[in-house]
């Protein structure tokens, strides 16, 4: 008797799977820089013009609007197949593995990563709720400036997003590395420094770079 195979599509065996968590981790770095940028002018002191006027433009420009579709694909691609690595994981790890040293052959950042990932999962949530539903969706009548100083004033609200962005740096010092190497990018021991000394220098910067936002605000209220 002949048997058929099914045929198996690419994107769904683990090299697939793994190739299209790191494109879309690369995608979300680069969105995270714009986002930084863009955010950092909560800092200047001009009583929120210029962010307000860039908060203006980023909602309502044609070409943002159709990124942000991307965007959003891109975060939920992402979640996707972090939940489906991890439920994998799960069901094949033998139970009662005494000798386990995980600490002599992985980098903290990568024993931590589930942990990060539901961190900033949570984030994400909280954090759109509060801004992008609380103004695009629900029609605010405060400014975009408005609503995050309002938040940004409360301590617990800002000690939430320092908190979070300590493990958003987790997620991103493995997550950076990791990506390029999943990618095929890693071709030489310089470029392997490279990547490794950018990765450091992203996972560092970025987050700190957003951490300062809230606590900005919460000094100015003393
Ligand atoms: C102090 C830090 C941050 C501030 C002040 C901030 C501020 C904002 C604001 C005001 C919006 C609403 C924009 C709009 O609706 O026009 C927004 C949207 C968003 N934020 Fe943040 N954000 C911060 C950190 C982050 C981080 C760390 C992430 C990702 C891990 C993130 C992901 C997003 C996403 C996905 C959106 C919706 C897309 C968009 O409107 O651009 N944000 N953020």
């Amino acid at each position: 008797m002949r048997t058929t195979v099914e045929p198996v599509s690419w994107l769904h065996t683990s090299v697939g799977r793994k190739i299209i968590m790191a494109a879309t981790g690369v995608f979300l770095m680069t969105f995270l820089v714009v986002h930084l940028a863009g955010n950092l002018l909560l800092l200047r002191a001009d009583g929120g013009a210029a962010f307000n006027a860039y908060a203006e433009f980023m909602s309502t420009n044609p070409f943002i609007r159709v990124l942000e579709v991307f965007l959003f694909a891109g975060f939920v691609i992402h979640i996707y197949q972090g939940i489906y690595f991890i439920s994998r994981e799960k069901k094949s790890r033998p139970k009662g593995y005494a000798l386990n040293n995980a600490g002599a052959n992985s980098s903290i950042f990568s024993r931590t990563m589930r942990l990060s990932a539901i961190v900033v999962l949570v984030f994400l949530i909280v954090h759109l709720r509060h801004f992008f539903v609380e103004h695009r969706l629900l029609g605010s009548p405060y400014t975009m400036y408005d609503l995050c100083k309002a938040a940004f004033e409360n301590p617990w609200y800002s000690l939430f997003y320092v908190v979070s962005m300590v493990l958003l740096g987790f997620h991103l010092a493995h997550g950076f590395y990791s990506s390029f190497q999943t990618l095929g990018l890693i071709l030489n021991r310089r470029i392997e420094a490279v990547i490794k000394w950018a990765g450091a220098a992203f996972a560092l910067g970025v987050p700190l770079g957003f951490a300062i936002i809230p606590l900005y605000f919460l000094v100015k209220t003393f």
